[in-house]
């Protein structure tokens, strides 16, 4: 990450140069602008409003090589760009733990370093794709051998700003999903588990959003109420903590935010979903929450929504043929309900193989507009990144 400071200082430099009057302070703030914080955060209002998502080690080194393997040099120098765009670093599994204190020692005070907690017992009830390691009846082993792990190290950092996407997909499956045998089986694990987790990180410098699926998924007209309802239950079991900021929508996800009218919104049942953007489905969802009592602020992942007009159904969530690169994380979203345009999914790691005799292959990611070949979810798939790069919009 060396090169993204001096990128930071430079720019610094360049300012004080253009503009005579603090010559004096240029340098101390510049070394400040990449140095961490000197005193603990605690964090108030929006935790983006003047933090900068962290571009984490991990995905940023899997971009560099990504672009390093490419023959077309001038997509190869557009590549490289995407490792310094800030993005989320996923625990998806307890090995992964590991990872976590390499990928935070050069945190700027200026950054905010993102984190998704996914490892329920029984994770993906609905789909096989991303089934985890962890079985359903698991929930003492997610306790004490995933959650208060990350909370130890956590707690080394005081100094660092965190926002937390908290389980992906769980309890949104909890509340469309619970036909499923396996959703049943998870679902007391599921809600003790998100509870849990939210508090023991609820700490002063971390900032929680609970992950609420997308506009097609709780912005049905019917899911609406018990979707907020299901999410405030969590919130509340694990004490109402200070530091739950509201939900993550879109994670991992391909709709994008104010297209209008929305892209299924000529469906035979668009009449049943008024969320037929992400942005039509906060102003619909977070006066639910609030009206369930909990916070109803948001983060949207726009890292692959580029391009639209790609899924034959709504419900299509695998490896999406065609996907770009969506507007870069800001916390200058011009919208008071959404905190941040963020990058959740790391663009280029895999929704789910599309091999037809792995144990998790999902019919999803053999369909007709899904990506193929795709390795397993999470593993790198270096024709779909050079894709995202080629379809960014805006471009590299
Ligand atoms: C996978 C995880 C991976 C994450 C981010 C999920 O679909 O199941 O293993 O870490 O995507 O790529």
């Amino acid at each position: 990450m060396k090169g993204l400071y001096t990128a930071l200082a430079a720019t610094a430099f360049t300012g004080v140069f253009a503009a005579p009057s603090p010559i004096e302070k240029g340098p101390v703030t510049a070394r400040a602008a990449a140095a961490a914080c000197a005193t603990p955060v605690t964090l108030s209002g929006n935790p983006f409003a003047s933090r900068t998502l962290y571009a984490n080690p991990f995905y940023a080194s899997e971009v560099k090589s990504a672009a390093a393997a490419m023959t077309d040099t001038a997509l190869a120098a557009s590549a490289a760009k995407v490792a310094d765009v800030g993005s989320f670093l996923w625990i998806d599994t307890r090995s992964k733990i590991s990872v976590i204190e390499e990928n935070l020692s050069n945190v700027p005070c200026t950054h905010i370093a993102g984190l998704v907690i996914y490892d329920l017992p029984g994770r993906d009830c609905a789909a096989k794709a991303s089934n985890g390691e962890l079985a359903v009846g698991d929930l003492p082993v997610y306790k004490s051998e995933y959650i208060d792990p990350i909370v130890t190290i956590l707690k080394k950092f005081p100094n660092t700003a965190f926002a937390l996407v908290i389980e992906p997909d769980s309890l949104p499956n909890l509340v469309t999903n619970i036909d499923k045998q396996a959703c049943k089986d998870s679902a007391s694990g599921y809600r003790d588990g998100v509870a849990y987790a939210l508090k023991q990180l609820n700490l002063p410098n971390i900032a929680m959003y609970i992950d609420a699926g997308h506009g097609g998924w709780l912005g049905w007209n019917d899911n609406l109420k018990p979707g907020a309802k299901e999410l405030a239950n969590a919130y509340k079991a694990a004490g109402s903590p200070k530091t739950v900021r509201g939900v993550a929508t879109n994670v991992a996800g391909w709709n994008a935010y104010d297209l209008s009218p929305g892209e299924f919104s000529k469906a035979t049942d668009a009449q049943w979903n008024k969320a037929q953007n992400e942005k039509e489905y906060i102003a619909l969802f977070s006066p639910e929450l609030k009206s369930a009592g909990m916070p109803g602020q948001a983060i949207i992942d726009t890292g692959r929504n580029a391009v639209t007009g790609l899924r034959k159904e709504w419900g299509n969530w695998c490896n999406v043929r065609g996907a770009g690169f969506g507007v870069r994380p800001t916390g200058s979203t011009g919208n008071s309900l959404v905190d941040a345009f963020v990058w959740v999914k790391p663009g280029g790691e895999s929704d789910g193989t599309s091999d037809t005799s792995a144990k998790r292959y999902d019919s999803f990611c053999g369909k007709e507009d899904a990506f193929k070949p795709s390795p397993e979810a999470g593993q790198w798939n270096q024709a779909y990144f050079e894709d995202l790069v080629k379809n960014a919009k805006p471009a590299f």
